[in-house]
């Protein structure tokens, strides 16, 4: 029985705790296609139209696996002076073009709102693939996956995330999934960075509780997972301040030694963790990474109509 019936994936708070568990459920069952034991022509014929106007390499290369394990195929850009956007056109109308040519727009822009936007103009479904500060959909759904795959459960899973909860859309959209799943959930930054109001306002009207600290000595002992991101570079008007603020937080082997956690990020990483964890037991984020595939041929899936 197919419950899933959502014809875009713009934010995750448009997701109900089934859609989330049927979409990973259906991740597992292209685990073996997503490593290449098997073929599948579900998607045979159709087309997924990539319009990236900020930079990626897992999110648009998975995608692009995704498809194309599926029996699909891609077009599209990555960065406005590959398109006429750099001649002045609107993304309005570089987004009709994309319709009439594509299956589904997948759409990774700096602005938040912009995925929205573009699904209200178009008849095809939409895919959000990160909107400035804002929503990371499909990230979550991988970091859920793959929570699931290393734990067996999400609920009651004591969770650390830590780095920039201020500009990172992966934990906007992953705190309020881990929330509905009843994770505890730790946000640990400098000040500068806090998680926005309006995520906890969301976390609070859902009754989803939460603790917020600086200190990842104060909770390290406890945690299951620690869920490190990035400080977003390119969302600081003042380079001083991301300079000042960059090493805020450095997770290294002498750090974690010991511990009962695994370490996870969306990736890229630059410095906040080091080297030395990426050959130890902790380091699941290359895993996670892979885990992009099968997620998003479960998603490309249930969105394309055949
Ligand atoms: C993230 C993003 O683009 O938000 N990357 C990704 O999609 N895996 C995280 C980041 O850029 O720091």
């Amino acid at each position: 029985m197919k419950i899933f019936d959502l014809k875009n994936v713009i934010s995750i708070k448009d997701f109900k705790k089934e859609d989330i568990k049927f979409i990973l459920d259906e991740s597992s069952k292209f685990e073996k296609i997503a490593k290449s034991q098997g073929t599948s022509n579900e998607l045979s014929g159709k087309i997924l139209g990539i319009m990236f106007f900020e930079a990626s390499t897992r999110t648009r290369l998975s995608f692009e696996t995704a498809m194309k394990r599926l029996g699909g195929d891609c077009i599209g850009f990555t960065g406005s002076d590959e398109s006429s956007v750099i001649k002045g056109e609107t993304i309005a109308d570089t987004s009709k073009m994309f319709e009439s040519y594509s299956d589904a727009i997948l759409i990774r822009h700096s602005l938040e709102g912009v995925a929205k936007f573009i699904s209200d103009l178009v008849n095809v479904p939409v895919v959000n693939a990160g909107d400035g500060a804002g929503q990371h959909p499909t990230q979550t759904l991988i970091d859920l996956y793959t929570i699931k795959k290393e734990f067996g459960k999400i609920k009651n899973i004591n969770i650390a995330l830590i780095g920039d909860l201020k500009y990172g859309r992966t934990v906007h959209s992953l705190s309020y999934a881990l929330g509905i799943f009843g994770a505890k959930m730790h946000f640990i930054s400098p000040n500068e960075l806090k998680i926005p109001d309006e995520i906890l306002h969301d976390l609070e009207k859902k009754k989803i509780s939460y603790h917020e600290t600086h200190d990842l000595k104060d909770v390290i002992d406890d945690l299951d997972i620690l869920y490190v991101t990035r400080i977003q570079k390119e969302r600081f008007s003042d380079v001083e301040e991301y300079e000042r603020i960059k090493g805020a937080y450095l997770i290294d082997k002498n750090l974690i030694e010991g511990k009962s956690l695994i370490v996870m990020h969306p990736l890229p990483r630059i410095d906040e963790i080091n080297h030395d964890v990426d050959n130890t037991k902790y380091n699941k984020y290359f895993k996670q990474a892979f885990n992009g595939v099968p997620v998003r041929m479960a998603i490309l899936k249930n969105i394309i109509k055949h």
